[in-house]
């Protein structure tokens, strides 16, 4: 059942351009010009009303909602928080009839993911739910659903459901923008041709994903270990962390890189890892000079970096790179390696990479 794999969760890292293409699959206009959501049925009236965006979820689909925040905001122009359900539910959130909810989950059965949508519809807000599970609690109690088809994922480590969350995202930010009218046809054309291009960008990163194991090798001891980034780099950034900390046990941390001096700098000694994301050409100098921040306190340095920035290979003890694509789409590329970073850390400390200690699947209560 693990077809040939050693764990679900490598089965399911390498079913994630067939999970990208069903995810895209029938939402694409034929001529690629437009996003279709059938299933999502807002009024034109309700969407044009709409003067706030709340994404809301727990764990890896919450680090789905950090890169929804940065994607619709940029594509639609409507401002968008992104907050831990189990916070939101708690603190009375500023949600009215003008507000469109979005929820994450790939089970639909979240306890507190589910107590926020209600909470949501209580005070009148539209909810889209973003799930992976046909028919679950959070589908049955969204007005609108858009599903995921990644099927299911059985390892506890999400990552093929994540990677088309975050596909989602983009297309509820065209989706979006198309009806506010906030992006010229040929940027919706562009944005659209380079989505379709990732399942095989993702397939080719996984056909290059030894060259992960050598630093594993070297690393693989390690007690702590830091990810860095900024922009939607920091979002994969939290992602990364969050991966290795489940499945391997090595306590990670992942920070804005523009705040490292403000605190977290003093934790980086000799030989500390430092998994640098770059794949955000404008981010591009300011995160190369937090690179050589830790280079200088001798931290060992991977980055993974977007084809076209190999410059980085001068600051970095080694790079992996990602395939180029449009700047706002690196996020689906950039978490692969991240995936099988966690993944073969935990092999090789002999982990339980499907069932880490401590933790379910589906987390039904608080
Ligand atoms: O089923 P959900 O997407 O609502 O689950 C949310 C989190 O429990 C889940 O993403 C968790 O963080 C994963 N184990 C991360 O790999």
């Amino acid at each position: 059942e693990k077809g040939g794999y050693d764990h679900f969760m490598l089965k399911e890292i390498h079913e994630q351009p067939r999970a990208l293409k069903d995810t895209l699959s029938g939402r694409i206009a034929p001529d690629g010009s437009r996003v279709v959501l059938n299933e999502i049925n807002i009024p034109q009236e309700q969407l044009q009303q709409i003067n706030k965006v709340v994404i809301t979820a727990c764990g890896t689909a919450f680090h789905a909602g950090l890169v929804g925040k940065y994607v619709i905001e940029t594509l639609a122009r409507i401002p968008v928080e992104a907050d831990i359900a189990s916070e939101l539910r708690y603190r009375n959130p500023l949600i009215d009839k003008n507000t469109l909810v979005i929820v994450i989950s790939q089970s639909g059965e979240t306890a507190d993911t589910l107590a926020a949508l209600r909470e949501a519809r209580r005070k009148g807000a539209r909810v889209i739910a973003v799930t992976n599970v046909v028919d679950s609690s959070v589908a049955r109690d969204a007005d609108d659903v858009l599903y995921t088809w990644a099927g299911p994922e059985i390892a506890v480590a999400s990552t093929k459901a994540y990677i088309t969350q975050l596909l989602s995202m983009y297309l509820l930010g065209l989706y979006l923008a198309q009806s506010r009218g906030t992006l010229e046809d040929k940027e919706i054309t562009q944005i659209i041709t380079d989505l379709r291009k990732l399942p095989d960008k993702v397939a080719s990163i996984l056909e290059n994903g030894t060259n992960i194991k050598e630093f594993v090798q070297k690393h693989c001891n390690c007690e702590h270990a830091f990810f860095i980034g900024r922009g939607l780099d920091y979002a994969v950034a939290m992602e990364g962390s969050l991966k290795l900390k489940e499945i391997s046990y090595i306590h990670a941390e992942a920070y804005a890189a523009g705040e490292l001096k403000h605190g977290t700098l003093a934790l980086i000694v000799k030989d500390v890892p430092v998994v640098a994301l770059v794949t955000q050409q404008a981010l591009y100098d300011k995160t190369v000079s937090n690179i050589k921040e830790v280079k200088a306190r001798e931290a060992t340095v991977l980055a993974v970096a977007s084809r076209g920035l190999e410059e980085v290979a001068k600051v970095a003890d080694e790079v992996l790179y990602i395939p180029r694509t449009h700047q706002m789409l690196t996020t689906i590329l950039a978490v692969v390696p991240m995936q099988l970073l966690a993944y073969y850390m935990a092999v090789s400390r002999k982990c339980d990479v499907d069932q880490p200690r401590n933790l379910a699947k589906s987390v039904t209560v608080e």
